[in-house]
């Protein structure tokens, strides 16, 4: 499959927690990150092509995906929601920032998609149910996203994991344990269950910066 560079990018606390409790948006957790910490998710924004993350981070976090804290162009930002239910006010869909793509399935109410357009996004059909990423990522290829940052959450990175489409995986982490069953870590999904499934990474650097300690893992049994 003629896919983007893939780096899945995701701070997240020593007990591998992405936010508070489930439901919570994680620019609570984000909050103890510092100047640091922020200059280097942007730097690798400004570097790639196209940003993702879930719809349901859109929903909880309204994010903008954008460059604030480094010199660079606004990469492509691509939103997987299989039933377009986007909230239209979303930061995503200011398209006066960064050009958007909404990824959506046959599900997808016609008039959602038109209002999205409407909007200035593109929407891209690649699926029934899900959004299909074997659909969609030689698709985006195909317009140029030759490298693609995967911001999360948790559903979204098994995606990747679990299809093996991921070529790096990179974490910001920050010295606290948040505890709790429920809350959405790293990766969520099924889980692969069995020893001989895993998704193996070697550790390509680790370093300071800032407060928080980085580590860059490159991914050995990807697809
Ligand atoms: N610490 C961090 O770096 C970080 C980063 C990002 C997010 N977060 C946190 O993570 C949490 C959200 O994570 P999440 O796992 O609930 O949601 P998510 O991964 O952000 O989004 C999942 C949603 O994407 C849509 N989707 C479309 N196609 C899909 C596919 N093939 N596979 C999976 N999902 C697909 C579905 O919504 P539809 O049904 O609408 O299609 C699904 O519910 C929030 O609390 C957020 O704050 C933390």
């Amino acid at each position: 499959m003629e896919r983007p560079y893939v780096i899945i990018v995701s701070e997240v606390s020593v007990d591998g927690k992405l936010t508070l409790y489930r439901g919570a948006s994680s620019k609570e957790l984000m909050s103890l990150m510092d100047e640091e910490a922020y200059k280097y998710l942007h730097e690798i924004r400004a570097k790639v092509d196209g940003i993702m993350v879930g719809c349901e981070t859109v929903r909880t976090d309204n994010p903008s995906l954008t460059v604030r804290y480094a010199k660079g162009k606004n990469p492509v930002r691509i939103i997987p929601c299989s039933t377009a239910n986007v909230p239209l006010d979303s930061n995503v869909l200011n398209v006066q920032e960064a050009p958007t793509i909404i990824a959506t399935t046959e599900r997808a109410p016609k008039e959602r998609i038109e209002k999205i357009k409407e909007k200035g996004a593109e929407v891209i059909i690649a699926g029934d149910e899900l959004v299909d990423f074997d659909i969609l990522l030689p698709q985006i290829f195909k317009r140029g996203i030759k490298s693609l940052m995967v911001e999360g959450g948790a559903s979204i990175n098994w995606e990747f994991v679990r299809r093996r489409i991921v070529d790096e995986i990179r974490l910001i982490h920050l010295p606290v344990i948040v505890g709790g069953e429920n809350v959405p870590t790293l990766v969520g999904g099924e889980g692969f269950k069995k020893l001989k499934n895993l998704l193996h990474l070697r550790l390509r650097s680790h370093f300071i910066r800032g407060k928080q300690l980085i580590t860059e893992w490159e991914v050995i049994n990807k697809s």
